[in-house]
């Protein structure tokens, strides 16, 4: 398999994401906790939830890896994705899970995800409850769109996926599949 689609999703966002470009582009989707033999493998295009800046499954998947494979990563967060600082903050953050071979040969997007707190597990509750107590208490100037998109969808569901932001990303891999 030359080109692979992969996910790492907690709650389906992510999921969602994956599956679709597969459907659009007819590369095969797969969970990245299922995925381990990349042989022959040249492009992966890979589609993570936003866990505290840290993109699921990113890790365990780079440890797989070839060196010479190019990467399509589209990041899945609750932040606005049209905010210039929180796009930097993101990148900033992949930048560091990313070893440098990598990091130059991937191609970064990010898209918007969802959240239903009635569904979170209890550690993850418990994490977004810690967080917003703290981001409620700081000044107007200090909160970042992270930070705001955390307080406006505190204990709701909102969902916020957009398949028509597939759009350069399917581009891309096909672009990728050319060169
Ligand atoms: C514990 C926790 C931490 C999160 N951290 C971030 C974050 O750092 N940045 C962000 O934009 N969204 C964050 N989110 C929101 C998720 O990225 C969002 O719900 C995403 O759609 C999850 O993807 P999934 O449904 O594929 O698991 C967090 C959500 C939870 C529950």
């Amino acid at each position: 398999m030359n080109r692979m689609i992969l996910y790492g999703s907690e709650y389906g966002t992510a999921q969602r994401y994956a599956e679709k470009m597969s459907q659009l582009t007819g590369i095969p989707v797969f969970s990245y906790s299922t995925a381990q033999d990349f042989a022959g493998c040249k492009l992966v295009v890979y589609f993570g939830g936003l866990y505290a800046g840290g993109v699921k499954g990113l890790k365990q998947t780079i440890k797989h890896l070839p060196t010479d494979i190019k990467l399509i990563l589209a990041t899945v967060g609750l932040a606005d994705v049209t905010d210039e600082e929180n796009l930097c903050n993101i990148r900033r953050s992949v930048r560091k899970q990313l070893p440098e071979h990598l990091w130059e040969n991937t191609t970064l997007f990010h898209l918007r995800g969802g959240i239903d707190y009635s569904r979170l597990s209890f550690t993850h509750k418990t994490m977004m409850t810690l967080l917003y107590n703290k981001a409620k208490r700081l000044p107007e100037e200090k909160k970042t769109a992270e930070v705001r998109a955390m307080i406006e969808t505190f204990n709701t569901k909102v969902d916020f996926v957009d398949l028509d932001a597939l759009s350069p990303i399917v581009a891309a891999a096909q672009h990728a599949q050319q060169i």
